[in-house]
Formats: C-alpha cells, structure tokens, sequence
C-alpha cells in the first residue's frame, strides 16, 4: 500500500465521532476512512485521565494496524488528556508508524474561537474530563498571540445521553441547556467552542438560547486542518468515499445515531475487539 492508498483513521470513544468524521468526508471526499468507535466502553467522559490514556493506547493500536497514514482523534476527551500518550506510543512501534500524523480535536478549535472572537470572551463547553484538563483554555492562552483571553468553561455531562436518546428538542434539555448556559451566559462570550462531538447535534437548540453567541465547531475545524496535512502529503484521492466502521459493540441504536451524527445512512459495522494479545503479534 503507498502512502496514497492507505487510510485515514479515525476514533472515538463511541459513535459520536461520526461527527467529525462528518466534515472529513466532506473535505476529502476521495479518501479511504477507517473508523473505530469504542462503543463498548463508552463513555469516556466521566473516567479518569489514566483510563481515558489507557483505552485510547488500544485504539490507536487498532488504526496502526491497519496502516493509517493519519490518525484523527475525534473524540474531545481523548484529544484533551491522552494526544501525547498516542503519538509516543506510535513513536515506539517504529516503521511507518512513527511518521504517522496525529490530529486531536482542540488546538483547530481552539485556533478557530480565538480567531473567531471579537471580545476575546470565550466559552467552552465539554466532559467533565475535558474540562478538567483545562485543555481548551491551554490551548487557546497558548496560541492567543497577545490577544487578551477571559475563557470560561463548564463541563455539560447531561448533554451526551440526552443526545443518544434522540431529545435534541425537548423540555427536559431546554431547562438542563439552559442550567448549565446560564453562567456562561452572564459571563457575556461571544464564542462557544462545542467541546464534545455530541454537541454540533444541538446546535438549533444553542442557537436559539445563545443568539448572539459563534459557535465553534470542533469537527469542522479539524477536518480543514486534517485535508491540509493530507494534501501536504500529496494524496491522490479514489475518487469515491469510502468508509469502514468497526465498533466495539453494535448497540440497538447504532444506526439510527449513526445516521443523526453523520448526515447519511451507514453500512452495517463491524464488531472488534481492542483486547492487546490480537494486535502484539501482527503489528
Ligand atoms: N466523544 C466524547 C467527547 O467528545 C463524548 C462521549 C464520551 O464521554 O465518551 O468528549
């Protein structure tokens, strides 16, 4: 396989990844895409940093068999506390591994909200994990160039199952939108970073609660970025889109979500196991 054929990777903790994976097709339309959602041990957002590192180390090691030529790290929690662990560990297998990008979801956020602001007051919205990594704000005090930052974030935990049971637009998470929006709120940002890939989903929602409020959307920062890279690495493209799903369950709802995250319907996945004494051998 040359470095034109080979895929790109893609990974989340479950399917709301698919999100991200969303705007990369979008963007590289003539790509090869493997996606891996742990919908087995989803979700994340709520462990601890050493398991979030843990569980992602295992689905890295599930892309770097299958030769990626790029890993795209959707998932925010995974992004925020373990980029470093996953390109240290592809240092370690070697080959072409140790040449493989890696791209996590902040800093193209981060990048994009303080472009995107005028004021400089900025909201993040993520996991509890996300938001106790401070990644988000990290990020942005780190790329700021001088402009002056006041970043205010709060971790909305309720918001990913309330997603996965389809109430986008009920009372319930109006009230619960509104609870966790309020501080923000009176804080007065003018741009809210979506730091999680289930919340581009309730963007109608947010917009009706926080009209004069950008929001950034992780997704579709990374994907941009992402095509820059590939294109630096001269893809030729297949021309056609192709994409392969592996999870690590296939839950009843899966392909009713699947097709709300990603805008289309999917092909049925396929279910693996992230179990290391599969992969040690035939990497
Ligand atoms: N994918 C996760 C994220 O973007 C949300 C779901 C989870 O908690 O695992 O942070």
């Amino acid at each position: 396989m040359t470095s034109h054929t080979r895929p790109i990777g893609v990974f989340d903790s479950g399917i709301g990844g698919l999100t991200v994976l969303k705007h990369l097709t979008k963007v590289m339309p003539d790509e090869h895409f493997i996606y891996l959602g742990d919908t087995a041990r989803v979700p994340y957002g709520n462990r601890s940093a050493d398991t979030v590192r843990t569980y992602a180390q295992e689905c890295a090691r599930f892309l770097a068999h299958h030769n990626v030529k790029m890993m795209v790290v959707a998932c925010n929690t995974v992004s925020a506390v373990a980029l470093d662990t996953i390109e240290h560990y592809l240092t370690t297998l070697g080959g072409t591994h140790n040449r493989t990008s890696v791209i996590g979801v902040i800093d193209p956020a981060a990048r994009a909200a303080v472009s995107t602001s005028v004021s400089g007051r900025i909201g993040v919205i993520g996991t509890r994990a996300t938001i106790a990594s401070d990644a988000y704000a990290i990020a942005m005090r780190r790329i700021s160039n001088g402009k002056e930052l006041s970043i205010h974030s709060r971790a909305c935990p309720l918001f990913v199952p309330l997603v996965e049971e389809g109430w986008t637009d009920t009372r319930a998470t109006r009230l619960i939108a509104e609870e966790y929006l309020r501080p923000l709120i009176a804080q007065e940002i003018d741009t809210l970073v979506l730091g999680c890939t289930h919340y581009p989903v309730l963007t109608p929602l947010l917009n009706e609660l926080m009209p004069n409020v950008a929001l950034v959307d992780c997704g579709a920062c990374t994907a941009v970025e992402a095509a820059h890279i590939v294109d630096a690495q001269q893809s030729e493209g297949l021309h056609r889109t192709n994409i392969d799903l592996y999870v690590t369950d296939i839950t009843p709802a899966f392909g009713m979500l699947a097709r709300q995250f990603l805008g289309m319907p999917v092909d049925d996945p396929v279910r693996v196991t992230l179990d290391p004494a599969h992969f040690e051998t035939s990497l």
